[in-house]
């Protein structure tokens, strides 16, 4: 049987032997890029490449990549969804293109050599053509060539076979592998578009050709590119002959943890094997998440509100089991022991790791108590309702400014032989919903990775700044994070001070003075031992290819950094820092824009 660990090493493998460089994968917590919260799929660091920036390792890459999507973790706990998975890529930045990567793909699944999967239970999808783009016959007379029947070959429109990260960004038609999950061997006639629910998907190679601008703009990036992704735990499903990533030994260990505190045995009661899913998912995600190099901690805003919600829905689902303690480091030292193989970062960070989900637990399971206490206080009143129900307003208030979930007021107003109106619950909820997603579509605007101007100045910027800082505050200045909109910079560094007047005028000097010397801005590839010789600055802790891009910015800075960047310094405007504040111990935070 093939193990998930082993299925990765063999997808790079497979397409080393392919000429492909294998390149690191990234941190969870995109850098630079305002627009999403998590790396959502392996192209994600790839975006300015895929966009025609050159790569420093060339033009065929292969990786793997932990990604997080939490679009549908309200699905969390059937068969197939998952909060954190793995996607094994390769890609082509105007290299080959789709005879090559549909054969490859063909050959890595089904060649003895490789994973010997039955070419029988193999169905594929390609687009159907709309106004965008032509019916992909192209990619139909390939996969015919290489042996996959017609009636195995469905044409679908674009919500199946059109893939995009995000609204803007590089984009295009994709033909996708699924893998038979019914029984015995599928009938004639049978594939993704005849019988969606008995196929999974394994393999999506998108075949990135196009650049969204706008809604209303869609362009021919300047080279063809190849992206596939395949999932890891799918993939992994399908080797050993399951139906559900849960069964596989990606899972199961996990899940021996839980039933260990819980003292449930998995498999007993539907309802409770949901639990036991929803908790083994969640607590990877958030182990994952604390475990970043730039990972974040539990809070109420972005990534780090995202990771209190993955814990808190694990502490529920374990009272659910009957666990009233802080029981998620359990699973989570299963996690690290597991998966620190490929992800080393997780041994690093296992204290923060751990210590983080304790006192979460601990925090939550004290909201727990004192919505409780708060629901008692409410009770008398409740009680004088002859109907015996509880507004759904008040049970909102509850959940909105408690964080007390509506199933335990549920179950709370139950013993008193109340019942809670759902539906006033449900229209306050969704109301606050649609608040707060406008929130998030706001965080979405702008694309996946904004690599338009404005950015790609304040890019420039940030070197400036970064340099600036050291030479006046001292080499003690290291980055600690960057994040950059249409709107300004934002730059954290370590420095155990608030900054005088003074330091911050003598910054934003030295950084215009290097704008009005309009210095150009090189870049050269050279190996990462090369770039620290002549003094590049790194991100201490990040990891690197062995081929980096360094950018040179006259005699004032150079850095190992992936751009892009403006050609030259006078383009930049005047510099001014807004706001100088503590960011967390240790480390301060500059805002600043450019006018
Ligand atoms: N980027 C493609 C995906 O995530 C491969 O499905």
């Amino acid at each position: 049987m093939i193990t998930s660990h082993e299925l990765r090493s063999k997808y790079i493998e497979f397409f080393k032997s392919k000429d492909h460089a294998e390149i690191s994968g990234k941190s969870l917590i995109p850098e630079n890029d305002p627009t999403v919260l998590f790396t959502t799929a392996g192209m994600h660091p790839l975006v300015p490449y895929l966009l025609g920036e050159p790569h420093p390792a060339g033009k065929r890459l292969t990786d793997y990549q932990k990604c997080v999507r939490t679009g549908d973790i309200d699905e969390v706990g059937d068969a197939a969804h998952l909060t954190c998975f793995e996607m094994l890529g390769n890609w082509s930045l105007g290299d080959y293109f789709k005879k090559e990567s549909i054969a490859w793909s063909y050959e890595f699944l089904t060649s003895p050599r490789w994973l010997a999967l039955d070419p029988r239970l193999i169905s594929v999808t390609v687009f159907a053509g709309d106004e965008n783009a032509p019916r992909d016959e192209e990619s139909a007379a390939i996969w015919k060539s290489i042996g996959m029947p017609e009636d195995r070959i469905a044409y679908l429109p674009a919500s199946d076979n059109w893939w995009a990260a995000g609204p803007t960004g590089p984009c295009g038609p994709d033909t996708e592998i699924f893998y038979w999950v019914g029984e015995g061997l599928p009938p004639p006639g049978s594939n993704k578009g005849t019988d969606p629910k008995r196929w999974m998907e394994i393999w999506n190679n998108v075949f990135m050709e196009y650049n969204r601008i706008d809604e209303k703009t869609l362009v021919k990036l300047p080279a063809q590119n190849v992206d596939t992704g395949m999932g890891l735990e799918r993939t992994t499903t399908v080797l050993q002959g399951k139906t559900s990533v849960y069964e596989t030994e990606i899972f199961r260990p996990i899940i021996a943890a839980i039933e260990a505190v819980s003292g449930y045995a998995y498999g007993s009661d539907a309802e409770r094997d949901r639990s036991v899913r929803i908790i083994a998912d969640h607590v990877r995600s958030a182990t994952f998440i604390l475990g970043d190099p730039k990972g974040v901690l539990p809070s109420n805003v972005g990534a780090g509100y995202v990771l209190r919600r993955l814990i808190r829905r694990a502490v529920r689902h374990g009272r659910k089991l009957g666990v009233a303690e802080p029981f998620l480091t359990k699973p989570a030292a299963v996690v690290i022991e597991n998966f620190k193989g490929p992800y080393p970062e997780l041994e690093d960070n296992r204290a923060k790791i751990l210590e983080a989900l304790e006192a979460e637990e601990r925090k939550f399971l004290e909201t727990l108590e004192k919505g409780e206490h708060e629901f008692e206080k409410m009770l008398p009143n409740l009680l004088k309702n002859p109907d015996r129900v509880m507004s759904g307003r008040l049970a909102f208030k509850l959940y909105d400014t408690y964080g007390f979930p509506i199933e335990l007021t549920e179950e709370l107003a139950s013993e008193q032989g109340m019942r809670v109106n759902r539906e006033e619950y449900e229209a306050a909820f969704k109301k606050h919903q649609e608040l707060s997603r406008a929130g998030a579509d706001q965080l979405f605007k702008g694309g996946l990775a904004d690599h338009s101007e404005v950015s790609t100045k304040y890019h420039t910027a940030t070197h400036l700044l970064h340099e600036a800082l050291k030479r006046v505050l001292g080499p003690h200045v290291a980055q600690k994070g960057s994040n950059i909109t249409t709107e300004r910079l934002r730059f954290d560094f370590a420095h155990g001070a608030p900054m005088t007047k003074e330091e911050l005028a003598q910054v934003e000097a030295l950084v215009n003075e290097q704008i009005a010397r309009d210095l150009p801005v090189t870049m050269t590839i050279m190996k990462l031992e090369e770039a620290k010789a002549v003094g590049a600055r790194a991100l201490f802790g990040e990891k690197y290819e062995e081929n980096v891009k360094v950018y040179t910015i006259g005699d004032f800075s150079k850095e190992v950094c992936g751009g892009p960047h403006v050609e030259r310094t006078g383009l930049l405007g005047t510099f001014r820092i807004q706001k100088e504040q503590s960011s967390s111990a240790g480390v301060r935070r500059i805002y600043a824009v450019l006018e």
